[in-house]
């Protein structure tokens, strides 16, 4: 069932939580993809949106491509100099990714599915 909030909720490089959902809008386009990361399971809500367009989760700054689920860059700081840890992380999302939603303005709304 989709959902919807105001897209006012949602200006550029926010992200945010809509039930089971982290919503961003990266420079107006918008995306929607299971709020728990892969690794550890942060709130990925709570994440942030970097240059390259991707979804960096708040804890240990794996990063996420939002149009496949796929993390993109394994967990970083102490766990970015344990041999292999990355590219395990980056090909459990091959396999597991992060849930792609779809999100679609309709007026002054975003509808989330
Ligand atoms: S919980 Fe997301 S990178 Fe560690």
């Amino acid at each position: 069932m989709s959902k919807s909030i105001p897209a006012s909720d949602l200006p550029p490089g926010a992200v945010t939580g809509v039930e089971r959902q982290a919503v961003g809008n990266n420079a107006g386009d918008y995306f929607a993809v299971s709020r728990k990361c892969r690794h550890l399971g942060a709130d990925l809500a709570e994440g942030s949106i970097d240059p390259d367009g991707c979804l960096v989760c708040p804890w240990h700054q794996a990063k996420y491509d939002v149009t496949t689920g796929r993390m993109v860059r394994g967990p970083q700081g102490v766990f970015a100099k344990i041999p292999g840890l990355g590219a395990m992380f980056k090909g459990l999302t091959r396999v597991v990714p992060l849930k792609v939603g779809k999100v679609t303005p309709r007026g002054a709304d975003l509808e989330i599915d």
